[in-house]
C-alpha cells in the first residue's frame, strides 16, 4: 500500500502545498512565490510575508487537493526554521486539516526537506552521502549516515552562501532575489578577471565565511565607482561566484575524502546555481565521486521536499500532536 502525503511549506516567501507518494513520487506540487512583491523592497519582509501566506494557503492547498484528486494518509507541515509568523501559518492550516481529517501530523525541520529534494523522482539514490547545503540561510557540510542521522561536518561562521548572493546582488542593483541574477550576468563575465579571497580555517577545514568575501566585492565596487572607474558587472559576478563555489567544492569534496563516501548530493537554493553544478561535476569527475542535485524546482523552497522527508518520518512514527509549534531558529 502508498502512502500519500500532503506537505505544506510557508517558512519564508513561498506559500507551498505537494502531495508526495511513498517518499519519491510528486503527484503535485504547487508554489505561490511571493518574491516578485519583495523585489520592490529589496529582501523579504516578514509581516508582509505572513499576511500574504494567509492569502493564499487556502486556494494553494485546495488546488493540490484538487489537481491530485487522491487518498491522503498524513499531513506534513514546515516547523522550522524560519519565519516565525509565515510558519505559524502553514502550521495551523495543517492541523486544521490533520484534525478535520483525522490523520496524523508530521511536523518536518525545513533544512531535512532540503535534503531529501533529491529523493524526489529518483528511486536510487539513498544514505549514507555527503550533502552540501546551501540556501539563503545556511551553508552546511553534512555527514547523512541515515534518514534520520545527519552530522554537521562543517558550517558558515557569519553569512550563508544565499545570504552573500543577495547582498552582492542587491549592492550592484540587480535586485532580490539575487542569487539567480548574479548566476546569469556571470554567464557573460570572467570568472578570472578579479581575485577575491576564499576563506580556510585550520581548527575546521569544512567551515566556511563569506562575510569577509562579501566586503571585499562590495569595497571593489565602491572605490571603482569613487574613482569615477567603471566596472564590469558580469565580471564581478563570476570572480564572486567562482570564490564562493571554491569553497563550498573543495570543502565538500574533502569531506567524501575523509569519511571515505563516493557519493555527494547538492541541496539548497544555492543547489540551483549553474557555475556551482558544473564545476561540483567536473571535481567530482576527477575524483572519481558521484554527485547528484535536484532539479531547480526542487532547489528553492517548495513542498515537495517536506513531503519526501515526512514520509521517512511516517515509516518510523515521529508524529507531532497538536501542540506543535513554529521553532524559528530549528537546527538539524
Ligand atoms: O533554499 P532557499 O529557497 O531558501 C532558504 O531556505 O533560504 O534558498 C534561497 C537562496 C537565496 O539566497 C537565493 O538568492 C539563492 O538561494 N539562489 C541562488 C540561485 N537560485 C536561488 N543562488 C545562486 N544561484 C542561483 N541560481
Ligand atoms: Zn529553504
Amino acid at each position: 500500500m502508498s502512502v500519500n502525503i500532503l506537505a505544506i511549506e510557508s517558512s519564508c516567501d513561498e506559500t507551498a502545498c505537494a502531495i508526495i507518494q511513498d517518499g519519491r513520487k510528486e503527484l503535485v506540487n504547487i508554489i505561490a512565490s511571493q518574491a516578485e512583491l519583495f523585489s520592490k523592497y529589496g529582501g523579504v519582509v516578514p509581516e508582509i510575508a505572513s499576511r500574504k501566506h494567509v492569502e493564499l494557503i487556502i486556494p494553494v492547498i485546495n488546488e493540490a487537493i484538487t489537481k491530485a484528486n487522491c487518498n491522503i494518509d498524513a499531513i506534513a507541515v514546515t516547523k522550522g526554521p524560519g519565519l516565525v509568523g509565515a510558519l505559524l501559518v502553514g502550521i495551523q492550516a495543517a492541523k486544521g486539516l490533520a484534525y478535520a481529517l483525522k490523520k496524523p501530523l508530521i511536523g518536518v525541520n525545513h533544512l531535512h526537506g532540503h535534503i531529501a529534494a533529491n529523493f524526489i523522482g529518483n528511486k536510487t539514490i539513498k544514505p549514507p552521502f555527503i550533502c552540501l547545503l546551501v540556501s539563503g540561510g545556511h551553508s552546511h557540510v553534512l555527514h547523512v549516515l541515515d534518514y534520520n542521522t545527519i552530522i554537521t561536518l562543517g558550517r558558515t561562521r557569519d553569512d550563508a552562501a544565499g545570504e552573500a548572493f543577495d547582498k552582492i546582488a542587491r549592492a550592484i542593483g540587480l535586485g532580490y532575489p539575487g542569487g539567480p541574477k548574479v548566476d546569469e550576468m556571470a554567464k557573460k563575465g570572467n570568472p578570472l578577471a578579479i581575485n577575491f579571497p576564499r576563506s580556510k580555517f585550520k581548527d575546521n577545514p569544512y567551515d566556511f565565511s563569506f562575510s569577509g568575501l562579501k566586503t571585499s566585492v562590495l569595497n571593489f565596487v565602491n572605490q571603482r565607482v569613487q574613482k569615477n572607474e567603471s566596472i564590469v558587472v558580469e565580471d564581478v559576478c563570476a570572480s564572486f561566484q567562482k570564490a564562493v563555489s571554491d569553497v563550498l567544492i573543495k570543502n565538500t569534496l574533502l569531506a567524501a575524502k575523509t569519511t571515505n563516501l563516493d557519493t555527494i548530493v547538492l541541496a539548497g537554493g544555492v543547489a540551483a546555481n549553474t557555475y556551482l553544478r558544473s564545476e561540483m561535476n567536473k571535481a567530482c569527475e576527477k575524483e572519481g565521486l558521484n554527485v547528484h542535485y535536484p532539479p531547480i524546482k526542487y532547489c528553492t523552497d517548495n513542498a515537495a521536499m517536506i513531503g519526501s522527508f515526512a514520509y521517512y518520518q511516517y515509516i518510523n512514527s515521529d508524529f507531532s500532536d497538536m501542540s506543535l509549534n513554529a521553532q524559528p531558529s530549528l537546527k538539524l
